[in-house]
This record gives structure tokens, C-alpha cells and sequence, in this order.
């Protein structure tokens, strides 16, 4: 697949992220709170380039449902969630699409009653999003296409690319066999 993010521009768009999150909160402890799956890439790399206090949480949502490249009923999973009362927190996602799983994700953790709630997220589609709610940190803007690797999947398979790539026909075809 041809990347539409090569592997050293993801760096750099990970490294000039971590600076504006780490100008943002100056010193102070950080709940980082990533999104599984599709997450876990970008989480793994963000973390590293964060010099400051910071705890790390996951919670799981899952909108495609097997072979899909439409968002299907959303699944939320927070049970793993340490303590968030008066935490800093920075839900992290992979990428922002209709926005539906951050605004569920938001207003679920709002209950935890956390000193301030902020999002970051890798990618953000074009021309896609249905709520009100926009990301505070966003790595790139993407044209609207379905893409993989970096820890974006289709049915499960291809997270594991460096790099980021559209999904090609014959890649749809092997990956829902
Ligand atoms: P949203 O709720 O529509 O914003 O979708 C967010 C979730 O859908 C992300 O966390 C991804 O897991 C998944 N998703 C959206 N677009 C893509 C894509 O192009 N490739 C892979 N996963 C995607
Ligand atoms: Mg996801």
C-alpha cells in the first residue's frame, strides 16, 4: 500500500504534538487516557516524547464491526479506569472521524469529576464530522479515506504498518477472507 503518512513524517507530527501537550500543561501531573485499540501506536510513541509526570489508562470503543468501513452501534468498555477525580486528563484516540466515540467518551468521563478534560487525537477526517465537539490536539489533517497501519485497522489486520496508508481494493479483499 502506498503511504499516505510516511513513517518520518508521523515522527515529526508526533514530536510537534508532545511539545503543544507539554506547553499546555507545564509541569503537571497528566492522566493519559488512550483509546484501544487503534490507539496503542500513537500512545506508545506520544508518551516517549513527554517529559512530564504523567499516568497512563485505557478504555476500549469499538464502532466497525467486522469487514466495515462505515461506523456501525458504539461499544464503550471503562472499566480498567484508575481514579480520575481532580486528575488532568487527555483522552487519546487514533483518529477523529464523526467524532461520536470522543463525545461518548467525553461525556462519560466528565462523570469522573477530573480537574480539567482535554483530547488528543493522530488523525482528523475531512469533511466527516457530525458534533459540536472538536479535538484539542490534533497531529494531521486527512483527506476523507479509510486508512490503516500505525495502529488502524481493517477487521483487525493491519495495525502493525509504520506507516499510515489508504486502504487499497486488494488489501479490502485479502483482509476479509
Ligand atoms: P468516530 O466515532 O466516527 O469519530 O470514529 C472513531 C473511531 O473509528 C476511531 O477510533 C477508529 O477506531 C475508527 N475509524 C474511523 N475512521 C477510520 C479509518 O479510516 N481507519 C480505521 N479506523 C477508523
Ligand atoms: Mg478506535
Amino acid at each position: 500500500m502506498t503511504p499516505l503518512l510516511t513513517e518520518s513524517e508521523l515522527r515529526e507530527g508526533v514530536r510537534r504534538t508532545a511539545a503543544a501537550i507539554a506547553e499546555t500543561y507545564a509541569g503537571s501531573p497528566v492522566t493519559i487516557v488512550g483509546v484501544l485499540t487503534g490507539s496503542l501506536v500513537f500512545v506508545a510513541d506520544l508518551i516517549r516524547h513527554l517529559e512530564m509526570p504523567l499516568r497512563i489508562a485505557f478504555v476500549q470503543a469499538r464502532s466497525y464491526w467486522g469487514p466495515a468501513t462505515q461506523p456501525g452501534s458504539l461499544y464503550l468498555d471503562v472499566s480498567r479506569l484508575p481514579q480520575l477525580r481532580g486528575q488532568h486528563v487527555l483522552l487519546v484516540d487514533d483518529i477523529f472521524d464523526t467524532g461520536r466515540t470522543m463525545e461518548a467518551l467525553v461525556r462519560e468521563l466528565t462523570r469522573h469529576e477530573p480537574q480539567s478534560l482535554r483530547s488528543a487525537v493522530l488523525l482528523r477526517k475531512q469533511g466527516r464530522q457530525e458534533v459540536a465537539l472538536a479535538p484539542d490536539f490534533v497531529a494531521f489533517d486527512i483527506p476523507d479515506a479509510f486508512v490503516v497501519g500505525y495502529g488502524l485497522d481493517f477487521n483487525d489486520l493491519y495495525r502493525n504498518l509504520p506507516y499510515l496508508a489508504v486502504l487499497n481494493q486488494a488489501a479490502a479483499e485479502d483482509a476479509s477472507r
